[in-house]
């Protein structure tokens, strides 16, 4: 099997190629990826217009090279996957009109995937993990946790009621002066500070209900550097990995009980599983590393470039509804809020507003 995949939901134009082995499991045979962080960056963050234009700009370009170094055709491929929401609008449509306009003229079915779906699946791309498992989703939109029953499948334990975890770390970064995205700024800091200088909160923690919420440690950040402004590269870097172990201290106690509830709905999970742009952060990592090894659980997190936004995951999720029969019709409308539990209220982290 092979299916080509066309992200273009944020800030990342994407086309890959993803087919099978033998016994099943997923091959990445290109995976092409042009970011416009450059383009927003002296924005501070994502502008939807640059970002619909410069899809429209580069996509037909890019699906072109990754079919290449795939070395496959249109033809040979079993079906055309691209992320139909949620996300910014204009770039949903280009991606999704553009997955339309191949479908209609190869004759190959067309698969609309929801882009939480692409990263909650993409663990099982890389590594061979069976369901149900707990999924962690953590970037820049979007923060919760899953219980993974099957393909489609999806029970919402717990999302945050304010700010993504992702979007946490860009604003941080943002008010200490670093560049965007700021999660990777923000690592790098923390590397040379000093975690316990600064007393931030751990908010919702202990809760029976495993939700976040992110705006009050943003705003104790805002308050510590303000009191000790201006600031020197040291008072930056402390800053940094003290808010750092504030998320992990919360993701580690949200997550914990969130194991706890997937039992309840899902039955013992196979693995502890993190995705999304923050799942590429060490620390994060390491801290659910030792949370899956005290509950008897794998972690199983996809390398860092499989973490953020790409082609492969969309072209992942594709193959995977492709293998149950999930096909979509020409008409499938593009999704601004799309959440992966239908019957869970209505967040900002989970997919819709
Ligand atoms: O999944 P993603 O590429 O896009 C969305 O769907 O949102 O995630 C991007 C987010 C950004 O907020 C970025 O700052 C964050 O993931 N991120 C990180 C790291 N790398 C990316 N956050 C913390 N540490 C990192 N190393
Ligand atoms: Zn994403």
């Amino acid at each position: 099997m092979r299916v080509l995949g066309i992200e273009t939901t944020c800030d990342e134009t994407a086309a890959a190629v993803v087919g099978t082995d033998e016994e099943g499991h997923g091959v990445i045979l290109s995976n092409e990826i042009l970011s416009q962080i450059a383009e927003h960056a002296a924005y501070g963050g994502v502008v939807p217009e640059i970002a619909a234009r410069a899809h429209v700009e580069v996509l037909d370009v890019l699906v072109k090279r990754a079919l290449e170094k795939a070395g496959t055709t249109l033809d040979q491929c079993d079906a055309i996957a691209a992320a139909a929401g949620p996300g910014l609008i204009g770039g949903v449509i280009v991606g999704l009109t553009t997955a339309k306009a191949l479908a209609m003229v190869t004759k190959k079915p067309l698969i609309a995937v929801n882009h939480l779906e692409a990263h909650a699946l993409s663990p099982r791309l890389t590594e061979a993990i069976a369901f149900p498992y707990l999924l962690l989703l953590v970037s820049g939109g979007h923060t919760q946790l899953l219980a993974v029953r099957g393909v489609g499948d999806y029970v919402r334990l717990g999302t945050t009621i304010d700010d993504a975890i992702g979007e946490a770390f860009d604003k941080t970064a943002k008010l200490l002066g670093l560049p965007y995205p700021g999660g990777p700024e923000v690592e790098k800091e923390a590397l040379k500070g000093d975690p316990e200088r600064f007393a931030l909160p751990r908010p919702l923690s202990g809760r029976g209900v495993p939700d976040f919420s992110l705006s009050g440690l943003k705003t104790a950040v805002r308050l510590e550097a303000e009191k000790i402004a201006p600031l020197t590269a040291r008072d930056v870097a402390d800053l940094c990995a003290s808010f750092q172990a504030a998320v992990v201290d919360v993701i580690v106690d949200r997550t914990r009980v969130a194991l706890r509830l997937c039992r309840e709905v899902a039955g013992h999970p196979n693995a502890l599983v993190v995705a999304g742009g923050v799942a590429a952060n060490q620390s994060v990592r390491r801290a659910l590393q030792r949370l899956a090894s005290e509950a008897g659980l794998r972690l199983a997190a996809p390398p860092p470039a499989l973490c953020t936004d790409n082609g492969a995951m969309i072209a992942w999720a594709g193959l995977e509804r492709l293998r149950e029969g999930l096909v979509d019709d020409l008409s499938f409308a593009p999704r601004a809020r799309w959440p992966l539990d239908a019957e869970a209220a209505a967040r900002p982290g989970a997919g819709g507003r």
